[in-house]
């Protein structure tokens, strides 16, 4: 089934709770967190402990959380102990891929790799069997509301062909337009930030997208 993960980035900060509560009473499959280093992406987000406050009031929400860091290393235990479900990291870091994913997976948490529009999809080809998904970028990283990149399109498909059976989310100005593009090109997961936490009536914007489920 098609999983929709608003991205929480784009709710009104002062109204944070309410909003996330409202995504998730109109069945959201869970929450998509930008951590932003300022050094990794032109811009700033949150800390773990915005993760660990959604893990109390929410308990049950899935979250998804999407490193934009130069060193992810370093953070991935207090966002596994804060309260993450998925750790995303990126495929232009320094750091050693392998180990960190693996030490995402020994904190208990799902392991995330995740491209910029720059990077031919053969960058995650040898870490596959290490990921528990693969984040295709269709946005250059780093803010929310910005343009769809369809040639981001191609990526998808070949890790397929590669055996990847896990999830394929997408991130970057997914809407109800855009959403069948990616659903088209093999993608199973929506991260939705403007469309989905600003939309007026977010279970009819879920529903739509569920429905593109098995569309050619
Ligand atoms: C951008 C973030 C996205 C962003 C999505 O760097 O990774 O998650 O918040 O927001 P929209 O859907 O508005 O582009
Ligand atoms: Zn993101």
């Amino acid at each position: 089934m098609i999983k929709l993960l608003p991205s929480v980035l784009a709710a009104d900060m002062l109204r944070m709770g309410e909003e996330i509560a409202r995504v998730l009473d109109a069945g959201a499959d869970g929450l998509h967190v930008d951590i932003m280093d300022a050094h990794f992406v032109p811009n700033l987000s949150y800390s773990p402990a915005l993760v660990a406050a959604i893990r109390q009031r929410f308990p049950a929400a899935y979250q998804d959380v999407h490193l934009m860091m130069d060193n992810p290393e370093q953070y991935i235990e207090v966002f596994a102990r804060s309260g993450a479900d998925a750790i995303t990291v990126h495929a232009e870091i320094a750091g050693d891929i392998a180990v960190i994913l693996g030490q995402i997976r020994a904190l208990g948490c799902r392991a995330g790799l995740s491209v910029k529009p720059g990077t031919p999809i053969e960058a995650v080809k040898p870490y596959l069997p290490l990921c528990d998904q693969v984040l295709v970028m269709t946005v250059e990283p780093g803010f929310g509301g910005q343009k769809f990149m369809p040639d981001m399109m191609v990526k998808p498909r070949p890790l397929r062909e590669w055996g990847h059976t896990q999830p394929i989310p997408t991130d970057g100005v997914v809407n109800l337009r855009t959403a069948a593009d990616c659903v088209a090109a093999g993608v199973d997961t929506l991260v939705m930030g403007t469309a989905l936490m600003r939309a007026d009536d977010p279970a009819a914007v879920i529903r739509a997208c569920r429905a593109l489920e098995g569309t050619p």
